[in-house]
């Protein structure tokens, strides 16, 4: 191999972008060159999107603008809520959004009298309907209203998802954990985004692209992996066994590690706290210090340190969120760091064709079939 000696494009300037930085000296993680942290602490997720959509902060008028025309796209299509309704409760909650958003596409595609950030709203407005309708009908047979009122994205998922609206403290934590999901440059799933966008393909496609590449559990899928791996123990003892056991087997610890930051990811402080304040009762107690354990072994064994994924599991577990929901809310975060990505690849488009080092076999010639 020659540019790429490690493989996987590590270290590989792969494109440029306006939109965030990650693990840059003096900068860390930003949004549009704001500091994530500054972002957690005070932002709503609506208004992270808006920032990343628009370039700018908006004002409040204009926030207030943006939220309306969210809320009053949470609707969902008879025809697509007949499609979720084919799909088994067998069915992953990611296969689910991939097939919406498909379905969407079909419905209301892109083109002249819909255009790219209308189909990202959309989108935004319209996966966490389409996510609680199906979990509503496929688990409990409901056929429920998705267009609430509910002032964020946060409450209006936590309204969905438990059947009336969520206590303060929950909505904050979900709105928190939507703002620290929601960019972080050329990760995989945003630059399968790129990639088909690249192709001029539409704004659907680019999204569905994203969906997949992020449901691998070396990518978005390591939270709900994170969840398994904590309730398989009784203990922090238990877990410290367990996991020095992984570790001599050479098995990964989801949730662990991560391809740009070296020594912290900086949204783990933030998501640790949330899901510290959210344990309300000696079972969550026990599960997050079997968390700790398991970060203070990794660190002391590896060196390696819980990413955001390891303790957004035990936050959403805190809230009531059943482990096959985590994923999707990756996904109904990201949407608004995959839209901008596709605003921005467009914006400056060239076909994205890397080349390949070849390692096959020497020319030969052919043999017909009748003489193999
Ligand atoms: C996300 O890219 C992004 O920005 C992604 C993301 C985003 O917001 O978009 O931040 C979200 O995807 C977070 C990552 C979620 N994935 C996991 O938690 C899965 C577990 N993590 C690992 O598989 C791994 O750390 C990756 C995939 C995240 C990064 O992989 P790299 O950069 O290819 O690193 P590597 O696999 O080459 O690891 C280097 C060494 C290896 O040991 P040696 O072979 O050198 O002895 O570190 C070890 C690895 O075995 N290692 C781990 C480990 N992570 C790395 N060992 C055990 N458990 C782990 N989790």
């Amino acid at each position: 191999m020659s540019a790429d000696k490690s493989g996987g494009l590590a270290g590989v300037v792969a494109g440029e972008t306006g939109i965030c930085t990650v693990g840059k000296a003096g900068l860390g993680l930003t949004y549009r060159g704001y500091s994530i942290n500054d972002l957690a602490e005070h932002a709503q997720f609506e208004e992270v999107a808006f920032l990343l959509l628009h370039g700018h902060l908006p004002s409040r008028a204009e926030l207030e603008a943006y939220s309306a025309r969210l809320i009053s796209q949470r609707g969902l299509p008879k025809e697509l809520r007949t499609v979720l309704e084919q799909l088994p409760a067998s069915a992953h909650p990611m296969d689910v959004l991939r097939t919406g958003c498909s379905a969407l596409g079909c419905l209301e595609p892109e083109g002249p009298d819909r255009a790219a950030l209308a189909v990202a709203n959309r989108l935004l407005a319209s996966f966490p309907s389409m996510l609680l309708y199906w979990h509503q009908f496929a688990q409990n047979g409901k056929r429920i209203e998705t267009q609430s009122d509910d002032p964020s994205m946060a409450a209006h998922f936590l309204h969905l998802l438990l059947g009336q609206p969520a206590e303060a403290g929950r909505v904050a934590a979900l709105n928190t954990s939507l703002v620290l999901y929601a960019e972080h440059e050329f990760n995989a799933s945003t630059f399968a985004a790129r990639v088909t966008t690249s192709t001029m393909a539409d704004f659907y496609s680019a999204i569905g692209a994203g969906i997949g590449a992020l449901r691998g559990p070396l990518h978005g899928g390591a939270n709900e992996w994170a969840m398994e791996l904590i309730q398989k123990f009784q203990s922090p003892d238990d877990a410290e066994a367990g996991v020095l056991e992984m570790l001599r087997r050479k098995e990964l610890i989801m949730g662990f590690g991560h391809r740009v930051y070296k020594k912290c990811d900086p949204r783990t402080a933030p998501i640790k706290e949330i899901a510290r304040k959210l344990a309300r009762n000696e079972a969550d107690r026990n599960l997050f210090a079997i968390g700790e354990r398991i970060e203070a072994v990794m660190w002391r064994e590896k060196s390696i340190f819980a990413n955001l994924d390891f303790f957004s599991a035990l936050a959403y577990h805190f809230s009531g969120i059943p482990t096959p929901l985590f994923t999707p809310i990756f996904v109904i975060s990201r949407t608004s760091g995959w839209a901008a990505h596709i605003l921005e690849q467009r914006a400056n488009n060239r076909l994205i064709r890397p080349t390949a080092e070849y390692t096959g076999p020497e020319p030969r010639a052919f043999v017909p079939l009748a003489q193999r």
